[in-house]
């Protein structure tokens, strides 16, 4: 008897785990939705039979780092500028908006949103790689904080945390950028640096806009030493120092 209600309730549970999408009825739960975690999701969808709902929760329980909600409620699309059912994710890291209107797709299946999704998971640390690559280059901040550090290395995560802690403060001023120097496929852009390997870990900055490049001189990559370089470049004050990678200066 116990044994069956047990599992009678096991049942019910991982049946729940399936179908339960949160609903978010006005701006009020969109807006705490997407404050909830760095990349979320919303399909702003008029109902389950739309185009496109069935695909999203598949592609969502796909992805599991990214949360996925539901909002049918039109008043509140008015407020995020849609006026289809439309598919859009926020992210913290640049504070970007990005939709995908269904109206405008001429395919649409669960692999393509799943590809959506991973490009376009920018976070406060990105890990670098060929699909993140796409998202951090279409993202509006070109300078990018990067992260050199050899990713099975001891003191890999212990790194990467304490930067993700340091990121919100430069929202919209720079995207961290995390590259496994340890990967032959990276090779190139530590040699764009000037650094090899054995150099690792390495703090630089890349900016996007003039298309210069400089590093954080060697010793402990301490908050504070990444947080004043982070400062003195939106200062302009790196304009005057030699750039990465630049041989004259060895
Ligand atoms: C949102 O509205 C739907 C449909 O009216 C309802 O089933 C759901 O419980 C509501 N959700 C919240 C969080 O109020
Ligand atoms: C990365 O770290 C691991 C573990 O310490 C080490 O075995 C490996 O040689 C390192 N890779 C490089 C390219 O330095």
């Amino acid at each position: 008897m116990l044994g069956t209600l047990f599992f009678s309730l096991l049942l019910t549970c991982a049946c729940a785990e399936d179908l339960v999408v949160p609903r978010l009825n006005d701006t009020k739960a969109v807006e705490a939705f997407a404050d909830s975690a760095e990349v979320v999701l919303v399909g702003f969808f008029e109902g389950e039979n739309s185009r496109g709902y069935k695909e999203l929760l598949a592609a969502a329980k796909k992805v599991d780092s990214v949360p996925v909600a539901i909002c049918s409620v039109k008043e509140v699309w008015a407020d995020y500028s849609l006026s289809t059912d439309t598919i859009t994710l926020f992210r913290k890291a640049d504070n970007r908006q990005e939709n995908l209107v269904v109206s405008e797709l001429k395919k649409l299946d669960t692999d393509g949103l799943v590809n959506f999704i991973m490009i376009n998971e920018v976070r406060y640390v990105t890990e670098y790689n060929q699909v993140t690559a796409v998202g951090l280059f279409e993202s509006q901040v070109k300078t990018h904080l990067v992260i050199f550090a050899n990713r099975t290395s001891k003191d890999f995560y212990e790194l990467k945390e304490k930067l993700a802690a340091l990121a919100p403060e430069f929202t919209g001023k720079f995207l961290f950028v995390l590259i496994n120097g340890a990967l032959k496929s990276n090779s190139r852009s530590l040699g764009y640096f000037g650094l090899k390997s054995k150099d690792l870990p390495r703090v630089g900055i890349y900016d996007g806009n003039s298309d210069m490049k400089w590093l954080l001189p060697e010793g402990d990559i301490t908050v504070e030493r990444v947080r004043d370089f982070c400062q003195s470049f939106l200062r302009g004050e790196l304009k005057d120092v030699a750039q990465a990678g630049d041989k004259s200066k060895d």
